[in-house]
């Protein structure tokens, strides 16, 4: 059973407030990590939820999990449609009666990007022009969009502040910025209204653990749950500051439902001010999994070539976020990990877990 005191209390928060003014919310990427946590909170708070989708990266199951968590009254707000925003008559179909839109459909990956720019660009920068004159044409109150640290690029300053950023460092990056500057442009020529959030490296349940373009966490838990090796990229002093899943949701609710006209137009870092080292990352997963497999914890990692396209340190200023919007992050790294890891070995089925 669903249940709002299962959620932090800066999330509880905002959903009483949202439970006064029910909207209706179109979630695109609604199949994949962010988005599917989007939908789930969403519908625990008794909003009315349109999820669009591809399946380019996302699954079903991540949708049907959504539906295993929510009540049959919650779940009955919710519609999916499977489509793409390179589509633009799909688009404006998705956007019509919605009042809030959480743009999260895009193709993710900087190697993937390296590897096939094109794709990425259609679905990153078309789809994204597509949602946002949808959505605009529609009346869409407000257009919050995932936009990423990726847009920091080659700026070496530590922490990260959102109006000091360097030359893109990969085709991904450069579409990330382009979402920044079109969502800027449709304000200033439009008065359409948006927000786009600068996610740094966000993790937890249903991030997905297999392909060629996982994430770090999924990859590695996935490879010390099932004993296959661990290889770090460089030195493992590369860093980075890790979200956990929840702190991103704050962030989307708070950014779609703020009232200062001083918070719109803007983007805002998503992450939590901290900085953890891939040396580190790597025995901070080690340890949380140890809980369910003693074993782990003999496991070592190797190293590999630096992984051309990817930045040294990542840390953010949270500043901005903190003091436009009130978000105020629920969990640091540690703390996210412990939620998210018995996702995963309930997902990898380990046979000697203990409770
Ligand atoms: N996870 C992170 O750490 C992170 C960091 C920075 C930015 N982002 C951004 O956040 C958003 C969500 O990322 P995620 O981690 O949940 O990735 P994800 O791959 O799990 O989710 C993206 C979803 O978009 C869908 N999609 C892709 N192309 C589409 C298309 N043409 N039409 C319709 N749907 C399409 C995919 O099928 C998938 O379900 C993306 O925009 C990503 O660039 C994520």
């Amino acid at each position: 059973m669903a249940s709002l005191s299962a959620l932090p209390a800066e999330l509880g928060a905002i959903g009483r407030q949202l439970a006064l003014r029910p909207a209706r919310w179109l979630v695109t990427g609604s199949a994949g990590f962010i988005g599917s946590h989007l939908v789930e909170t969403l519908l625990k708070f008794d909003q009315a939820v349109v999820g669009l989708d591809n399946f380019a990266t996302g699954h079903r199951r991540n949708i049907d999990e959504v539906r295993s968590l929510v009540t049959a009254e919650q779940w009955s707000r919710h519609r999916f449609v499977e489509a793409d925003i390179r589509d633009a008559d799909a688009c404006r179909a998705a956007c019509q009666g919605v009042d809030f839109v959480l743009h999260q459909a895009a193709l993710g990956s900087v190697p993937r990007s390296l590897a096939n720019p094109l794709a990425t660009n259609a679905a990153n920068i078309d789809g994204f022009l597509n949602m946002l004159v949808a959505a605009r044409d529609a009346g869409v109150t407000r257009f919050v969009y995932a936009a990423s640290s990726s847009t920091y690029g080659d700026h070496q300053a530590l922490p990260k502040v959102e109006d000091r950023i360097g030359k893109p460092l990969s085709p991904y990056a450069v579409t990330k910025l382009v979402n920044e500057i079109y969502a800027d442009v449709f304000a200033r020529c439009y008065g359409f209204p948006s927000i786009g959030l600068r996610y740094f490296n966000v993790f937890g349940a249903r991030q997905d653990p297999d392909g060629a373009y996982a994430a770090v966490i999924p990859r590695w838990t996935k490879a010390l749950l099932l004993g296959e090796p661990v290889t770090i990229n460089g030195d493992g002093e590369t860093s980075r500051d890790f979200c956990f899943i929840d702190n991103a949701v704050q962030a989307n609710l708070l950014a779609a439902t703020v009232d200062e006209p001083a918070a719109l137009n803007q983007v805002y870092n998503v992450a939590v001010d901290d900085r953890t080292s891939l040396n580190r990352l790597f025995e901070i997963l080690r340890d949380a999994l140890s809980i369910f497999r003693p074993d782990v914890l003999g496991i070592r990692a190797s190293y590999a070539d630096f992984r051309p396209g990817d930045v040294r340190h990542s840390q953010a200023d949270i500043g901005k976020a903190r003091r436009l919007l009130g978000y105020a992050p629920s969990h640091d790294i540690k703390a996210g990990v412990e939620v998210a890891m018995p996702w995963y070995v309930a997902r990898f089925a380990v046979s000697d877990e203990v409770s």
